[in-house]
């Protein structure tokens, strides 16, 4: 190598950086863009249009001039009405002046809250099959992801024995997320209170992730369905950590805003990693979540009862699919149906569909070990194309 070859030459990522994998989602999403009539069922994202009274709200902050920095934890005016929101809806009340972080999405929220409540070393529960993100974000955040596994056979509950043994002197945290990605499970109030008891039990920190929480489906055999927030429950505020987001609620994933609801400290934390990392959160998109949680209510009650069906059409389609077996999921909107009949493994049934039916699915395996043996099916996209899309597969494996 010449001298000059040497002084130019490119330095390597970091190790830390090394470390990521890359989601079995995006292998398919990339494979996916190469086939032009594809349909897209891989993708977790709303197909609605962001309303337009939160879209109206961003180009009345724009004209204001609303364009500059805000504080690290986010406007003001903003975490009131999600303290409001807290309080109203999921029964925890949070100090808007100090127990509530705004965040870029979810994502953000989550990684954040890792880093303000785990050291390196640490170790924290993370749900088998859990959404994939969890896992590359404990590892970039310097702690150690250990998975538990919640199982098709007990409708995913919390099965406190099977994460019993995996506690250690250095677990410190439980992830939890409710309703589920990939599983479109949702955890029953006893549920709940059984990770409350084992998180008491252990002195741990849950990390609640609850992004779907509005998308739940009753219906006349589950009337007891309904989403609980662990901070609400007696002596768990203080332990808990609150992740919730405006990306899937009210299709505002391109806005990248969310918010983290903890203890003063917690919370303090995270505004000094907000502020060091990015100062703070786009300004004009939280004028526009104020606008979704202050605004009308009615286009989320809309696109919940379009899910609905769209769910009941795929999971009824599904388990007409010779070998395949689908439970309904109560929540979230993606279908988890058991595939091993088909002889092949998750990954190579999702190739086969992508391939021959252009259906674009993901297998369960990138999403951990106990989803080997599902595909994830989200039904975020017309019942138009649902229906397109499950004819084509049941043509492929049929
Ligand atoms: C369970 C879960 N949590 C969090 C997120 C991230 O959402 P956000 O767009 O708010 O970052 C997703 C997105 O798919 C998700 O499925």
């Amino acid at each position: 190598m010449t001298l000059s070859e040497l002084r130019s030459k490119s330095k390597p990522a970091s190790r830390r950086s090394g470390n990521l994998g890359v989601s079995g989602i995006r292998v398919i999403f990339e494979k996916a863009q190469t086939i032009p009539d594809v349909i897209r069922l891989e993708f977790g994202e709303p197909d609605f249009d962001t309303p337009k009274n939160i879209k109206d709200a961003a180009t009345r902050a724009i004209s204001a001039g609303k364009t500059k920095y805000t504080s690290g934890s986010g406007i003001p005016e903003l975490r009131k009405a999600i303290s409001t929101k807290l309080e109203n809806e999921n029964a925890v009340f949070y100090d808007p002046s100090k127990e509530i972080v705004v965040s870029a999405g979810a994502t953000a929220g989550i990684y954040i809250s890792l880093l303000a409540t785990l050291d390196p070393g640490d170790e924290i529960l993370i749900p088998n099959p859990g959404w994939a993100t969890y896992v590359y974000s404990v590892k970039l955040a310097g702690a150690s992801p250990v998975l538990y596994n919640l199982e098709a056979l007990n409708d995913y509950s919390f099965q406190r024995n099977l994460v019993e043994k995996l506690v250690t002197s250095r677990t410190k945290a439980i992830l939890i997320n409710s309703p589920s990605n990939p599983m479109g499970s949702v955890f029953s109030r006893r549920d709940i209170q059984n990770v409350a008891q084992f998180a008491q039990d252990h002195d741990l920190t849950v990390l609640s992730d609850e992004v779907y929480e509005k998308f739940l489906y009753g219906d006349a055999s589950t009337s007891n369905l309904e989403h609980v927030s662990i901070a609400s429950l007696p002596e768990m505020k203080g332990r808990t950590v609150t992740i919730n987001s405006f990306s899937k609620t009210y299709a505002m994933t391109g806005w990248r805003i969310g918010y983290v609801a903890a203890s003063e400290q917690i919370v303090d934390a995270m505004v000094k990693i907000n502020t060091a990392a990015s100062s703070c959160i786009s300004t004009i998109s939280q004028f526009a979540a104020l606008e979704a949680l202050n605004g009308p209510q009615d286009s989320v009650k809309q696109m919940i009862e379009t899910y609905k069906k769209r769910r009941d059409a795929t999971v009824s389609r599904l388990n007409q699919i010779q070998g395949f077996s689908c439970p309904v999921p109560r929540g979230a909107f993606y279908a988890f149906p058991e595939i091993s009949r088909t002889g092949l493994s998750s990954f190579d049934l999702s190739m086969k569909i992508l391939e021959s039916a252009h259906v674009a699915t993901v297998p369960g395996s990138a999403f951990g070990s106990q989803g080997e043996a599902h595909l994830r099916i989200a039904y975020a996209n017309s019942l138009e194309n649902i229906e397109l899309a499950l004819d084509r597969i049941s043509k492929v494996t049929n």
